[in-house]
């Protein structure tokens, strides 16, 4: 009886995106270009940012309804004008999810200014800056905004200042939000992954003479995931059935954190 109702409401959940306008940065390749895929199965309209254009005419092929642009997150006008894009094709926007995000390796002592400023233009500033331009909508529309972090917000990796600094903050990011527009009809939320099997993994090189002990520890004993296991967290996150999720931070890391 209990796993009955279980099941139905699962089913009531997995149509709450239905009408739903999706904006999804990332879209491209990995964990973004799955979670477009699934809002789009769930019923939700994608508006679609990522930086290669024929990687996201690929992707916009599985959307029943959507449009894509090519926007470097890092770029503040570009943002903005994005969500407008976005507001003026499909009417609004009810759900912001920020997944754009860049991990590159570097030994902290050989860093330059430029890398420290582009791991967080990209995996900080730019969620910011769709947050900002997002809100006036989320707050009218009664909408949520999910951030995908790492589990490198919530514990240190090494070769990764950057990153980690960067995925810290956008933790912070989405605490300070929650806490601000708390009397408001809007939710913010964060998802933590641990290791995924998508571009940004197949592509990592690891500095000069590594420590790989300190680096194997980010992995989970169980294996890496898919990015749809991953998906399905921020789909709940962005539907009606996380009626109740706000300013929660998700670990969604394969037991990687169990202890
Ligand atoms: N793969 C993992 O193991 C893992 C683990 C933890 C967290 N994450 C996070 O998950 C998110 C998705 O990563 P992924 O593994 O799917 O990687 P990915 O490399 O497949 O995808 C990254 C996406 O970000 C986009 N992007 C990069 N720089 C951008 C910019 N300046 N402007 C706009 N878009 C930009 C790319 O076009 C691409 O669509 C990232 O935020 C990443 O940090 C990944």
């Amino acid at each position: 009886m209990g796993c009955a109702t279980a099941r139905v409401d699962l089913l009531v959940a997995m149509t709450t995106l239905q009408g739903k306008i999706a904006f999804v940065t990332g879209a491209s390749s990995g964990l973004g270009a799955e979670t477009a895929k699934l809002l789009s199965r769930q019923g939700a309209t994608i508006f679609g940012i990522g930086r290669d254009t024929a990687r996201l005419a690929e992707v916009f092929a599985d959307i029943e309804r959507g449009s894509f642009a090519s926007v470097d997150v890092g770029s503040a006008p570009a943002c903005k004008d994005a969500v407008e894009q976005c507001v003026r094709e499909f009417g609004g926007l009810d759900v912001l999810i920020n997944i754009a995000g860049k991990h590159q390796m570097r030994r902290t002592e050989s860093m330059s200014d430029d890398d420290w400023t582009e791991d967080l233009a990209v995996n900080l500033n730019g969620p910011f800056y769709l947050c900002r331009a997002a809100l006036p909508q989320l707050l009218e529309r009664g909408g949520n905004i999910v951030n995908v972090a790492s589990i490198a917000g919530v514990e240190g990796q090494a070769y990764s200042a950057g990153y980690c600094a960067a995925k810290h903050g956008l933790i912070g990011l989405t605490r300070a939000l929650a806490v601000e527009y708390t009397a408001d009809r809007l939710r913010v939320n964060a998802v933590c992954p641990g290791g995924m099997l998508t571009p940004q993994i197949e592509q990592f090189t690891a500095p000069e003479n590594p420590n790989y002990d300190l680096i194997m520890r980010t992995a989970s004993p169980r294996g890496m995931m898919q990015p749809l296991d991953v998906a399905n967290v921020i789909a709940f996150l962005a539907s009606d059935a996380a009626v109740a999720v706000h300013g929660a931070v998700y670990r969604v890391d394969n037991g990687k954190g169990a202890g």
